[in-house]
């Protein structure tokens, strides 16, 4: 069985997405930098142990990432999942967890990397917008995509509006990657190639609703 944890600083309607999901996976605890962050509550409700770790209690990022490592280790995880987690991961963590750690953004990556993605996709009068999972490398929002959820934008549409429903895919398509590596059904090899039903994955699965 997969060991999952999964990292936080916020809401966590990701997280509840996950738990609601029934993994094949076990959730076995939940790391939030942020003590108030809700999405502790929400672990909390459904039994899952929680760390804080604060990392403004640290002195730089490499001692912050330790410690949150030495947890990882102790869980004796196979997959760390962030969800929301508003934290950029040094160097040395990302290797220590190569192929080990999923994101989700709020984009069509490639497109719209970093932060306002929504507004960013207003101001250019992008016609599709959603949101990508994908690994986590040292460059930010870069690592292979493994599944995108796409939507149509409305002209009526605002920030608002188009967050709402660009999480509305995220909490339907992060359960689904999730599920399909705990699954077996993709697989990270240690050269890096990516394996969705035992082929080599050149493209993001779409789930699209416009
Ligand atoms: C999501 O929009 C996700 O794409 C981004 O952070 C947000 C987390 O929301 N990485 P929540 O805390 O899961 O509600």
């Amino acid at each position: 069985m997969t060991n999952i944890a999964i990292l936080v600083s916020g809401s966590g309607s990701n997280l509840q997405a996950l738990i609601d999901a029934n993994l094949s996976g076990h959730i076995v605890g939940v790391i939030s930098n942020k003590p108030d962050a809700y999405a502790l509550e929400r672990a909390k409700k459904s039994d899952i142990q929680t760390r804080v770790i604060e990392h403004k209690q640290y002195p730089n990022r490499e001692a912050f990432d330790d410690v949150m490592n030495q947890q990882l280790l102790d869980w004796n995880i196979d997959l760390v999942v962030l969800a929301g987690f508003m934290r950029i991961l040094s160097a040395k963590f990302v290797s220590a967890w190569h192929g080990k750690i999923l994101n989700i953004h709020p984009s069509l990556l490639p497109h719209y990397k970093g932060m306002h993605t929504h507004q960013r996709v207003l101001n250019t009068g992008d016609v599709y917008h959603g949101c990508t999972v994908h690994y986590v490398t040292a460059e930010l929002d870069a690592g292979q995509a493994l599944a995108q959820g796409v939507l149509n934008v409305k002209h009526c549409d605002d920030v608002r509006s188009l967050a709402q429903r660009v999480h509305q895919l995220e909490h339907m398509i992060y359960p689904q990657v999730v599920e399909w590596i705990c699954s077996g059904k993709i697989k990270h090899l240690d050269d890096g190639t990516v394996l969705y039903q035992h082929k080599a994955m050149t493209q993001p699965v779409q789930f699209c609703q416009l």
